[in-house]
């Protein structure tokens, strides 16, 4: 019996943020050790963001330089890019033929995108039929993905079924893992995301981590440094949470000294700042080696490629089998 298999994706939009890493990616990395990983930058996805094409490669390469730092492994995932497997596109163009209009139509993020004025066009439609494609093609079991992904996962398993059921079964219903992480909210208490320009980059340099976390909301009826606070509805102190508490900072005595008004907000984003400098470090180093190491980029993609390659080629002639439209 093989080992279960996991597939998952990011769009490449460049550096990424705590959000990103305590959302997904630190997940991602304890994954590895159990299940046999296949980790995809969406560069084909990312076309639907209107991000200007130039910057995509240099997004890619700043996604996979994150990737790694956090703690993803070559050797023991298969790390590579979308758009290196020409097969997802073949099997998008297959399945897009047995996807009804009207579940594409019915999904929310496709609603959202239109009611957000952005255009209609056919590739926002086909979005969840391309990340189907990402998904089956490797026949991967499960699908680790935050909650704004699941609707596309249920459109993938529809199409999963329809094909079997068609076609003779070739494909596994692939199941969404939620994981447990927090969701880290950003500086100003919204969702942590690049828009909003209210995050805290994995690469960000010491000055400017203490300069952001002094930005941070706190709790607003907490007035003067005196004043009791309210930790359980204070972003900063679940900052300290997420991150302090891994690195054994004593966090019930910042929840009760907080709480008694003895601990005041400034000291307390001032040891926030020392916690996030100290959990950033080796991703600092580690970003340092890698960006004077192009060739290792390179190979670690190319690796990614010839092995993503085969599974992918693989399924593809069995979908054409089981279509009875392969040739030779
Ligand atoms: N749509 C995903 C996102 O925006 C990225 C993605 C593309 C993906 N293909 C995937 C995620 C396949 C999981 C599986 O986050």
């Amino acid at each position: 019996m093989r080992r279960s298999r996991i597939l998952s994706g990011m769009r490449p939009t460049g550096r990424l943020h705590l959000g990103n890493y305590a959302g997904a990616l630190s997940n991602w990395v304890s994954l590895q050790e159990k299940y046999e990983c296949f980790f995809m930058i969406a560069d084909w996805h990312a076309l639907t963001d209107r991000t200007d094409t130039k910057q995509i490669k240099q997004n890619i390469r700043d996604v996979l330089i994150d990737w790694l730092c956090a703690g993803l492994d070559p050797e023991k995932s298969c790390i590579f890019v979308q758009s290196h497997i020409p097969e997802h596109a073949e099997l998008h163009l297959i399945l897009s033929m047995i996807t009804p209009l009207g579940w594409l139509e019915r999904c929310p993020t496709y609603k959202e995108k239109l009611a957000s004025g952005e255009e209609n066009n056919y590739g926002l439609l086909g979005y969840p039929v391309l990340m189907t494609s990402d998904i089956l093609i490797y026949k991967a079991d499960r699908v680790p993905v935050g909650e704004d992904q699941l609707a596309h996962l249920e459109i993938c398993r529809e199409i999963a079924r329809r094909f079997n059921f068609l076609y003779g079964k070739v494909f596994p219903e692939p199941q969404p893992l939620l994981s447990k992480a927090t969701k880290i909210l950003g500086l100003d208490g919204r969702k942590m995301s690049k828009s909003y320009d209210n995050y805290i980059a994995l690469s960000d340099e010491p000055k400017l981590i203490e300069k952001k976390v002094r930005r941070m909301f706190t709790d607003p009826e907490k007035v003067y440094a005196g004043d009791p606070g309210h930790p359980e509805k204070c972003n900063v102190y679940t900052y300290h949470e997420v991150f302090g508490k891994p690195l054994g900072e004593d966090v019930e005595k910042i929840f009760e000294e907080c709480k008694s008004g003895k601990l005041g907000c400034v000291p307390c984003k001032k040891k926030l700042s020392s916690v996030l400098i100290e959990v950033l470090s080796p991703f600092r180093k580690k970003r340092r080696e890698l960006e004077r190491d192009a060739g290792e980029l390179e190979k670690i993609l190319q690796e990614g490629r010839e092995k993503a390659r085969q599974v992918a080629s693989a399924t593809l002639r069995e979908v054409k089998d089981a279509m009875q439209m392969s040739f030779s």
